[in-house]
């Protein structure tokens, strides 16, 4: 019998797509982590100075991943597996506003700063003469980095409710973001 990957969600599972989307990310975010990790407990190391001059980029990539995550969902929202109760529509609506809180207050902090920056060879930011946008790099200083601690606990606590699920038998849930993604 021919079997084809599905792109598209269904009810019954997510999509290659969105899982493309979601473990691309996963592993991006792995990686900044373990650059703010360096850099916060082992400053000035080999790692830390490996590491922590791709955060910014790793940053930017996350952002536009999220774009793209935001608007697949959207284009799937009437035929996405339904929400297992509030608690997993709250956290994942809490992991969708920090995942474009954090880089977003990151990205105008650097605009504020005056200063130019590219990504991946890409001029995004020219730069400009004169002070500080304050408003801007206030903001960036005072939420980007408590944010970005923030979410890792809450990705936590999404991986150990997921943990919890599959412990009370409701593997399901884990299928539907890893399990086949083909059909008969
Ligand atoms: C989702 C993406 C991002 C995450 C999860 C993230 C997370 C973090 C965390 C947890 C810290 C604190 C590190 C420490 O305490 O030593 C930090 C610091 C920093 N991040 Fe990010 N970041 C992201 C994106 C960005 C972007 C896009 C930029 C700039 C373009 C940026 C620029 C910085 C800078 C300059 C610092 C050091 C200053 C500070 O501690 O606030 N980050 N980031
Ligand atoms: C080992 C790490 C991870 C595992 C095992 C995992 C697993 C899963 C599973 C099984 C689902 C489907 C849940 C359901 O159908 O209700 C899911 C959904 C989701 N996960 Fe993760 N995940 C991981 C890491 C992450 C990370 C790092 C983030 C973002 C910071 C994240 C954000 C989300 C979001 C927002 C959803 C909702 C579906 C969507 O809109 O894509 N996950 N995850």
């Amino acid at each position: 019998m021919e079997s084809r990957i599905e792109l598209l969600d269904s009810k019954a599972r997510y999509g290659a797509i969105s899982r493309l989307l979601h473990w691309a990310m996963a592993l991006a975010f792995a990686w900044i982590y373990s650059s703010t990790g360096a850099h916060y407990l082992l400053a000035d190391s080999a790692l830390d100075k490996f590491l922590w001059p791709t955060h910014k980029q790793v940053g930017v990539l996350l952002m536009v991943l999220l774009l793209v995550r935001v608007l697949w969902s959207l284009l799937n929202r009437h035929r996405r597996p339904p929400s297992l109760n509030l608690a997993a529509t709250l956290g994942h609506g809490m992991l969708y506003a920090a995942m474009f809180a954090i880089p977003f207050l990151g990205l105008l902090r650097q605009y504020g700063s005056g200063r130019a920056f590219s990504a991946f060879g890409l001029p995004l930011m020219s730069g400009f003469e004169g002070p500080k946008v304050q408003w801007m790099t206030e903001l960036g200083n005072s939420f980007h980095s408590l944010l970005g601690w923030t979410l890792l606990v809450l990705i936590a606590g999404h991986v150990a409710a997921l943990i919890l699920h599959c412990v009370k038998g409701q593997g399901h849930v884990l299928r539907r973001m890893a399990g086949r993604t083909t059909s008969a």
